[in-house]
C-alpha cells in the first residue's frame, strides 16, 4: 500500500487526479492548491463549477494553511476537532486566501476536515500539501464506497484508482457551520448529516437546520433534492400502504432488515429483496450497505426500487436523508 500512496503522490504532484478511500466514501483527490489540477476534478464528475470541494488536510496544525478560524469560534473549533478529527465531520470555515475560488466556488467559506483512514492520511503527509476531493461518483449518482465502484464511475477518465477495500462509514462527512452565541453554546448548522451525528455534537453546540436564504443562484448539490440518485426511479414508501404496483412492472425492495415478518417484505411479490442490515437491523451496517445495495438494485433490471424507511435517530437521520434525495425526481 506504502507504493499505491507513493504513485498516488507523484500523479498529484504531476497536477493530476487519483481516486482514493476515505473512512466515509471513495474520494477523487486533486493537490488543493492547483487549480488545474481542481479543474480536471469537476471535469471528471461533470460537476458543475458553483458546486464546492471539501479540503483534506494531513493533520489539525494544517488547518491554519486553509481555513482562518475566527477568535470567537476558536475555542469551539478546538473543542470539535478534539473531539471528531480524524474522522467524518467537516467545518465550514472562513477560507485563507491561499485556497483556490475554484474549491470553493467563489464562497468565502472553505469545507475542511481530516480524514481517518490510514491510505487518505497517508496520502495527505506525503503530498504535504492539502487535498480537495469530492466523492469520486459522477454528478448526482450514487456515491462509490468500493473502488469497484468508482471503476463504474470513473474508469477511462482517471489515471489512478487506489483499492483499499469498502469503506468503513459508508456515508458522506457530516458537514456543519458554527454561529458563536455570546454567554451560550454555539449553533451548528448541519448542512449534510453524515456519520457523526446530531446526538454527539449536541455535547458542544445547539444542532440546527441550514436557514433557506432565498437566492437566484443554484444551491450546492449536496443540498440538491435530487442527489445519489440510481438511474432507476427510487421510490421512498412511508407507508406500506401507499403501494400501487402497476400491472407486468419489475419492482426490487431496499429493506432495511429483509426479515419475513416486515410488512414491506410480506406486501409483494418483489423481484428482489436487499437488506441494508440482514436480520439484526442495525444503523452503522446500514449506513455502510446502503450505497453498495442502491447500486446493486440498479443493476438488476428494474423499473423501480421501492425503499423502506429506517428511523431517524443517530445515523438514521444520514441514511434517511441519501434516500430521500435519491427518491426525489429532479
Ligand atoms: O465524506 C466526505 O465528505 C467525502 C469524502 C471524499 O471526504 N466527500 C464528499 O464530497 O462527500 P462532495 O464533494 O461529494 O460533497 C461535499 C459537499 C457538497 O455538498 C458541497 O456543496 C459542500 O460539501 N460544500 C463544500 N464546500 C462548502 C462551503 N464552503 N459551504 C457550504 N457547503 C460546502
Ligand atoms: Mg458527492
Amino acid at each position: 500500500m506504502k507504493e499505491a500512496v507513493s504513485e498516488a503522490c507523484e500523479l498529484l504532484r504531476a497536477g493530476e487526479i487519483v481516486a482514493l478511500p476515505t473512512e466515509t466514501v471513495y474520494g477523487l483527490a486533486a493537490d488543493a492548491f492547483n487549480p488545474d489540477a481542481v479543474a480536471k476534478v469537476f471535469a471528471a464528475k461533470e460537476r458543475p463549477s458553483f458546486d464546492p470541494l471539501i479540503v483534506h488536510i494531513a493533520s489539525r496544525g494544517d488547518l491554519k494553511d486553509v481555513a482562518i478560524v475566527p477568535e470567537d469560534i476558536a475555542e469551539t473549533v478546538n473543542k470539535l476537532t478534539n473531539a471528531f478529527w480524524p474522522g467524518p465531520l467537516t467545518l465550514i470555515l472562513p477560507k485563507h486566501p491561499d485556497v483556490p475560488d475554484l474549491v470553493t466556488s467563489g464562497l468565502p467559506t472553505v469545507a475542511v476536515r481530516q480524514s481517518a483512514h490510514p491510505v487518505f492520511r497517508a496520502a495527505c503527509k506525503e503530498l504535504g500539501r492539502p487535498i480537495a476531493a469530492p466523492s469520486a461518483n459522477r454528478f448526482g449518482r450514487i456515491s462509490p464506497t468500493s473502488a469497484s465502484a468508482v471503476v463504474k464511475e470513473l474508469g477511462g477518465r482517471i489515471p489512478l484508482i487506489v483499492d483499499a477495500g469498502a469503506c468503513a462509514e459508508g456515508v458522506e462527512s457530516t458537514i456543519i457551520s458554527i454561529e458563536p452565541r455570546e454567554g451560550k453554546k454555539p449553533i451548528f448548522r448541519l448542512h449534510r448529516a453524515g456519520p457523526i451525528t446530531k446526538e454527539q455534537l449536541q455535547e458542544f453546540g445547539r444542532v440546527e437546520k441550514v436557514r433557506e436564504i432565498k437566492t437566484d443562484a443554484p444551491q450546492a448539490p449536496g443540498q440538491l433534492a435530487s442527489h445519489y440518485a440510481p438511474l432507476t426511479p427510487l421510490i421512498l414508501l412511508e407507508k406500506p400502504a401507499d403501494f400501487q404496483p402497476e400491472e407486468g412492472k419489475k419492482y426490487g425492495l431496499l429493506s432495511y432488515t429483509g426479515e419475513d415478518e416486515s410488512p414491506y417484505v410480506a406486501l409483494h411479490d418483489w423481484e428482489v429483496i436487499e437488506s441494508l442490515s440482514p436480520g439484526s437491523g442495525k444503523l452503522a451496517e446500514a449506513a455502510i450497505r446502503l450505497f453498495f445495495v442502491m447500486r446493486q438494485l440498479d443493476e438488476a433490471g428494474l423499473d423501480a426500487i421501492i425503499a423502506e424507511p429506517v428511523s431517524e435517530t443517530g445515523l438514521g437521520v444520514a441514511i434517511m436523508d441519501r434516500l430521500r434525495r435519491a427518491s426525489a425526481v429532479e
